[in-house]
């Protein structure tokens, strides 16, 4: 290939979209639309320069791409897609090789598509290639208008074409691949005088044909990975279908998913082999998940890593925790952030963790708060133990050594240690460290007064009636 400079169009509102957040920012599978044409361009084609051009929102749109690949242009003014390009010729400069535009809004384009189009512009020598497609229903976009020969004779934008040439169904997709020495002498002859009062890069096309330059055309294979992003509405079928293609790509590699369209994962996570997904589940960010597990129904991971063999059961919440081999987790957990949950641990219902290690084998089955803790091996964790980690004013850490055996509703008020092998009667409230293996128990003597019901019985009713 020769060399490649992409340039991507996001300078545009998007009034449709109904936000006081520009277009190119809203997101798909977690990630603003832009970043799916850039990321082609960064990572796929490897492209020598990549340039945005931003006007509305140019600020926010700067600061969600921070990457020294990208220069961002500015289009003070959105004048027409061909002023657009024009803005970029200064970063161009004496740039030989071929220019790819694309726009902000095409999410569903793939590295396959514009690989094949590239090649075959450059094979063609071609000074522009058109991406077109075929659409049932072409309203709004541009139409091919060809000569009897074939040859393509210029783009009719919407507006500006003629009824004959609106029944057209060949579309203009605006991607273009375009020769650089060609682009911006010939953006220079573009003229506004149409019915949007624009500098339409399409335009182009007659000047080539006028300079007698090779105009080639290149179809897309597939029409939806053109489909330009305008409205909320299209805004979720394109995200369907960016979910499907993740789902069809993990299935592929080994994964079992159960009412897949239920299912939502983002690009950046990673599954292995015979790992199962159940109904309602969420898998999002740098999750990375093990092999020979089964998530779900009803699960949401998000910036975690997770081993394999783990069972994460219903209703259960992960956010950027580390879970070993063969845990068990949920129903009904709560894993906040920065948990470390060592192999074989268990973490089982309405059990609330953050920012804690769980030691190997160590079990909170039931009702539970461990916040800010180091819980050693194999550790007991009864059901309603609490760490009271806050004070108010700070946060405390409780350090629970190995094989302790933490009795039901105990509170561990912080910073507090209990060392190894010690027991805590239930009920009990640790307010000083326990040394290993002591018995820690705190509550009032239990007292039994004898027949106190019976006695009390006539006045108050309780008790045996005769
Ligand atoms: C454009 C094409 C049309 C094609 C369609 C495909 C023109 C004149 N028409 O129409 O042939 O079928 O795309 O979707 O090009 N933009 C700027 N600055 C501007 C104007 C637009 O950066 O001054 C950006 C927009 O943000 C957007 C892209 O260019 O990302 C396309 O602009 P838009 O106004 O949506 O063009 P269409 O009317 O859809
Ligand atoms: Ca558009």
């Amino acid at each position: 290939m020769d060399k490649l400079a992409v340039i991507i169009l996001a300078a545009g509102k998007g009034k449709r979209m109904r936000s006081g957040i520009v277009k190119v920012l809203h997101p798909l599978l977690g990630r603003p639309m832009l970043s799916y044409p850039l990321e082609v361009s960064l990572e796929h084609l490897q492209a020598e320069k990549t340039i945005v051009v931003v006007g509305h929102q140019a600020e926010q749109i700067q600061n969600a791409f921070i990457d020294p690949r990208i220069t961002f242009v500015q289009q003070k003014e959105q004048l027409g897609t061909g002023h657009a390009v024009l803005m970029t010729k200064p970063i161009i400069g004496d740039f030989k090789g071929t220019i790819l535009i694309l726009c902000g809004d095409i999410p569903l384009i793939t590295v396959k598509t514009l690989t094949e189009m590239v090649q075959h512009h450059q094979h063609e020598g071609a000074a522009i290639t058109l991406l077109t497609a075929q659409r049932e229903n072409p309203t709004g976009y541009g139409r091919v208008i060809r000569l009897s020969s074939g040859k393509v004779r210029k783009i009719a934008e919407e507006r500006d074409a003629t009824k004959r040439e609106r029944g057209i169904t060949e579309i203009n997709t605006g991607i273009y691949c375009i020769q650089a020495a060609f682009l911006f002498q010939a953006l220079g002859a573009v003229r506004s005088d149409n019915a949007q009062g624009e500098y339409y890069l399409p335009d182009i096309v007659e000047i080539a044909l006028r300079k007698k330059q090779r105009v080639s055309t290149f179809p897309a294979p597939d029409p939806v990975e053109v489909m330009g992003i305008n409205t909320r509405a299209e805004l979720a079928q394109a995200e369907e279908i960016l979910a499907e293609r993740v789902r069809q790509h993990w299935m592929a590699e080994g994964v079992s998913i159960q009412d897949t369209s239920s299912v939502y994962i983002e690009p950046t996570v990673s599954i292995a082999q015979d790992t199962v997904i159940y109904p309602n589940c969420y898998l999002r960010g740098k999750t990375t998940i093990g092999e020979g597990c089964r998530i779900g129904p009803q699960v949401e991971v998000a910036d975690s890593q997770i081993g394999n063999r783990v069972q994460i059961k219903f209703c259960t919440m992960i956010t950027e925790s580390r879970i070993a081999d063969d845990v068990i987790i949920g129903p009904f957990s709560h894993l906040r952030s920065q948990c470390e949950v060592e192999k074989e641990a268990k973490i089982g219902n309405f059990v609330e963790v953050k920012k804690s290690r769980i030691g190997p084998g160590t079990k909170a089955n039931h009702l539970a708060y461990i916040g800010d803790s180091e819980v050693g091996v194999g550790v007991n964790v009864g059901a309603g133990t609490i760490t009271c980690n806050y004070d108010g004013l700070h946060k405390h850490r409780t350090i629970i050594e190995d094989g302790v055996f933490v009795g039901s509703n105990t509170a561990l008020v912080a910073p507090v240690k209990v060392g190894t092998g010690a027991v805590i009667g239930a009920g009990t409230t640790i307010t000083k460290d326990v040394p290993p293996y002591a018995l820690a128990v705190r509550r009032t003597r239990q007292k039994s007064i004898k027949k106190w019901v019976l006695k009390q019985g006539k006045k108050t009713g309780r008790g045996p009636q005769e």
